[in-house]
């Protein structure tokens, strides 16, 4: 596995050009050369079918791209349309965000290029929905540019390769792989369209996320990854976490030397252990305080409990008792967790019993 940035590039130097040569060759022998986005240079075509194709398949969109020009056959049809036309001829492909960009795309490409698509992938990039892979696929194949696609297939290709196994999770890692992505693109322009469909080529033929036909790839000496003996386990990326966040009121009910607390059920955050009553605003800690006639609670110091999915904010409310409280009164949780058991538990038995970290934090301070 190569480790760093540096040692990526100098891979990605050390294979030009045979990788590209090599795969320009396999292209034009074994590629695919009849999609109906093929063969033309138009960059209407182009950008239509990048765009349908970067989250269909191939065989759904062949249907839709052909009933697409048979009713908008240029860029200036398609941007004098209205958007519900645009998206009752979308129906069906999903994902409707790609439909409205097309139409600000279009009407972008008439109002500030002249009803012409700018001629490179850096203009290209900037009009809506075309994001730099996609302006890539675009200049290559109309305009010969040397500018690299990368989409998820291209990084499994790549990635394997060249054995990169750092985290494209990370953004760093990522960039890397675009910098060695355009080292090892073709010297001469006229090789780009057979280059980049080669790309895509591979990674949906040959280089296939699981099971690949190693035997069958132009590259199957000069993969890294094939080298160490598995090229299944590249890329490697992380699934970046979600974090959500919650806000919580804990009723810290005193009387004499006991706390009441109460049993989180079995299943989910700090299950089976003890905390104080939760509710989930205010007003509803409040509430019940009052109805146990209990002395106006206190606001205590917020604490800020941090666990791997969740931010999750604690607001203490404090209420010191003097008078016998009714047992069966006393809040056993909130919400979904009324049914757990609660008890007074004697101050100085805190230290054995399961209590989370931030609880014990306050109760003990
Ligand atoms: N996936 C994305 N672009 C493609 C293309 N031009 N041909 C085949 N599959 C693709």
């Amino acid at each position: 596995m190569v480790d760093s940035s540096h040692e990526l590039q100098q891979r990605a130097q050390a294979l030009n050009p045979d990788l590209a040569d090599r795969l320009v060759a396999w292209q034009r022998q074994e590629g695919r050369h009849h999609l109906p986005w093929q063969g033309v240079r138009d960059p209407y075509r182009v950008w239509l079918s990048e765009i349908m194709l970067q989250q269909t398949q191939v065989s759904t969109v062949l249907v839709y791209f052909d009933r697409f020009l048979a009713r908008f056959p240029d860029v200036a049809s398609l941007a004098a349309a209205p958007l519900d036309d645009v998206l009752t001829l979308w129906a069906g492909l999903g994902y409707y965000t790609r439909a409205r960009n097309l139409h600000k795309c279009a009407q972008a490409v008439m109002v500030e290029h002249g009803g012409q698509f700018p001629a490179t992938a850096e203009l290209l990039e900037t009009l809506p929905g075309i994001g730099r892979s996609t302006a890539a696929a675009i200049a290559s194949f109309c305009f010969d540019e040397r500018a690299t696609i990368l989409d998820g297939n291209v990084k499994r290709v790549l990635t394997r390769v060249m054995a990169w196994g750092q985290d494209l999770a990370l953004s760093a890692n990522e960039k890397a792989l675009w910098q060695a992505a355009v080292l090892v693109l073709p010297r001469r322009g006229r090789d780009m369209p057979s280059y980049t469909q080669g790309l895509m080529d591979l990674g949906a033929t040959v280089c296939t996320q699981r099971k690949p036909s190693c035997l069958m790839c132009p590259w199957v000496d000069l993969c890294q990854a094939r080298v160490l003996g598995a090229p299944e386990t590249y890329p490697v990326k992380t699934r970046k976490l979600k974090r959500s966040k919650r806000e919580s009121w804990c009723l810290w009910v005193e009387q004499g030397d006991a706390v009441w607390l109460v049993q989180r059920p079995g299943t989910g955050v700090w299950a089976s252990l003890w905390t104080l009553p939760l509710f989930d605003s205010e007003a509803d800690l409040l509430a019940a305080a009052a109805a146990l006639g209990l002395p106006e609670p206190e606001a205590q110091p917020v604490v800020n409990h941090v666990l791997t999915h969740l931010d999750w904010r604690l607001h203490p409310m404090r209420s010191v008792s003097l008078t016998g409280l009714n047992e069966a009164l006393m809040p056993h949780g909130s919400g979904a967790d009324t049914d757990i058991a609660g008890r007074w538990v004697p101050l100085a038995k805190l230290a054995s019993i399961g209590l989370p970290a931030p609880f014990r934090r306050f109760l003990e301070s």
